[in-house]
């Protein structure tokens, strides 16, 4: 492994100032996110919406790196340069999603264990060969009525750390993705209590997998109310208890923190990343984002899958990721939504 490439590379993810693009939905995700806005999906179509968000103005300002999937890094931008190319050209990383999915987890009734750790490394080299320079595996807890279970965060755990191993091996910088989901009616105290237990077991896991903190990113949900929780928690409490958990169990050579959004309206997201960065806090590791929904929402309903609408919804994808720059410095505030693009 050649420590030194992967550190730069992780450094580079969290740049001051940038973030993330996630826009590695599978081919069923894209395709449902595409058909509840009447958008017919096909390779076509799913390629001219990754080519609209690459290729949108001014992106490289606010973006260190996107997160392809494996359809996408291996098409091309309109005049046929490989997307990953055209990305480094760019100044932007091309970063891939390299698990193959959350599955039921045999003997754990409502829990998830995320699979893809078979012919791994072959499939790492490929993508190296390809221009990828990071990766991303995403794992995923739910809370719910006696759930998580240790047995499901433990699981999960040791697949995230065996996953980064192999890609730092591979000279790819991983990023390590524990979802603690947002889904049902659970406080934020439930929430601290879930993530802080799965974050400690994660960074056992990789410590005994011999993964190199300073060459990795975290990439974890916030600790927030359940989505139908009755008593929902105000911003400031999210940040606190966000910045809390994480200073708990994430090492300080850490490279840095690129949250999910997790179902968060876009404002949501905005301002939640904010407020961390307001509270005067200096913790050891950049706080940024890695948002997907939170990026792209308004930029897909605005495209509605006509080429015509193309500089619009690129707009709004700048634009956002615009926003959630400021967040990472904790520059960000209301007002600056009302100048929407
Ligand atoms: P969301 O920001 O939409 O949660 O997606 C982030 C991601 O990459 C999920 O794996």
């Amino acid at each position: 492994m050649s420590a030194q490439e992967v550190i730069t590379t992780a450094k580079a993810m969290v740049a001051q100032g940038k973030g993330i693009l996630a826009m590695d939905e599978s081919t069923g995700t894209c395709t449902k996110r595409f058909e509840a806005l009447g958008i017919k999906s096909t390779d076509e179509s799913r390629r001219q919406y990754r080519d609209l968000l690459l290729t949108a103005p001014g992106l490289s300002d606010f973006i260190s790196g996107a997160i392809l999937y494996d359809e996408t890094i291996r098409q091309d931008v309109l005049d046929g340069t490989p997307f990953p190319r055209f990305m480094a050209d760019n100044g932007i990383l091309p970063g891939i999603k390299v698990d193959t999915g959350a599955k039921d987890l045999a003997g754990f009734p409502g829990e998830k264990i995320t699979e893809g750790l078979d012919g791994l490394r072959e499939r790492l080299a490929e993508y190296k060969k390809m221009g990828a320079k990071f990766t991303k595996w995403r794992a995923v807890i739910t809370i719910g009525d006696g759930i998580p279970s240790m047995g499901c965060i433990q699981a999960n755990a040791h697949a995230l750390a065996r996953y980064a191993a192999l890609c730092q091996e591979a000279g790819l910088a991983p990023i390590v993705e524990p979802e603690v989901l947002i889904d049902g009616d659970h406080t934020i105290e439930r929430c601290y209590e879930v993530a802080n237990e799965t974050l400690h077991t994660v960074f056992n896991e990789l410590y005994r997998q011999r993964v190199l903190f300073e060459g990795m990113i975290l990439k974890p949900s916030m600790v927030i109310s359940g989505k139908k929780c009755s008593k929902r928690a105000g911003v400031q409490q999210v940040a606190e208890m966000t910045v809390d958990v994480l200073l708990n169990n994430v090492p300080a050579n850490v490279a840095g923190v690129a949250f999910l959004s997790g179902g968060q309206s876009n404002e949501e997201a905005t301002a939640h990343l904010n407020a961390m960065n307001q509270l005067g806090i200096d913790t050891p590791w950049p706080l940024t984002f890695s948002y997907a929904r939170a990026l792209q929402q308004p930029a897909l309903e605005l495209w509605k899958g006509d080429q015509k609408n193309v500089p619009a919804a690129q707009k709004a994808l700048a634009f956002r990721a615009k926003l959630n720059s400021a967040a990472s410095k904790g520059a960000y505030d209301e007002k600056q939504e009302k100048q929407a693009a």
